[in-house]
């Protein structure tokens, strides 16, 4: 009897795989995403693409455009936000785990598209984006002082800093959750 339980505990250690064998991924659900080769972004879920997704009409004028360097400058602005925020103790543990390739992409195209610049938005809608992230209003003010750092960079006039800041605080609603 003694003889059969130590046979069968035997088996059981015996038929499982040693642990360097063990796909832990696929163990705990983690599920493998590859970025896409072109554009190093990481896939999304579908969503409806639309310009109303940048939660703002854009300014009609584009002079604005011209304040940040059209859209070039415009791009670089977008991208020196983000890389200040991911750099920003308050905030960068916000960003870890999330693609800032598309952000950068996105963030751009959305500001891009606010200022006149002639670009589509082709990104989520700030609620949808932001849900679930805990964002908070010290947060927000955060990534407004970066934003104002990478214009003020820039060379973008204070009063056309302001413009676009003006755009962006009405969506501080859709964001902000705590
Ligand atoms: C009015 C203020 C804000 C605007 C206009 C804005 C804009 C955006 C845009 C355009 C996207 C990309 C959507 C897409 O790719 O589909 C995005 C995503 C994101 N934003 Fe914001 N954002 C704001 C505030 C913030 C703040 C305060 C934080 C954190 C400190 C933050 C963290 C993120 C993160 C982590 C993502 C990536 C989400 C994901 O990949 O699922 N955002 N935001």
């Amino acid at each position: 009897m003694l003889a059969t339980a130590a046979a069968a505990i035997a088996l059981i250690f015996l038929q499982q795989a040693p642990a360097e064998d063990i796909d832990w991924d696929a163990e705990f659900g983690v599920e493998e995403r590859e970025r896409d080769p072109a554009t190093g972004e990481f896939p999304v879920d579908p969503y409806e693409k639309s310009n109303a997704n940048a939660g703002a009409e854009p300014f009609a004028n584009g002079r604005l455009a011209a304040a940040f360097g059209g859209r070039e400058g415009i791009r670089r602005i977008a991208e020196r936000t983000v890389e200040l925020s991911e750099a920003d103790p308050r905030i960068a543990e916000i960003f870890v785990a999330h693609d800032t390739v598309r952000l950068k992409r996105t963030l751009s195209e959305q500001f891009c598209y606010l200022l006149g610049a002639g670009c589509d938005y082709t990104g989520r809608d700030m609620r949808a984006t932001h849900d679930g992230l805990g964002i908070r209003t010290a947060d927000l003010n955060a990534l407004v002082e970066n934003l104002q750092q990478a214009m003020r960079e820039a060379g973008v006039p204070f009063a056309a800093q302001n413009r676009l800041l003006s755009k962006l605080a009405p969506m501080s609603g859709d964001v902000v959750e705590r």
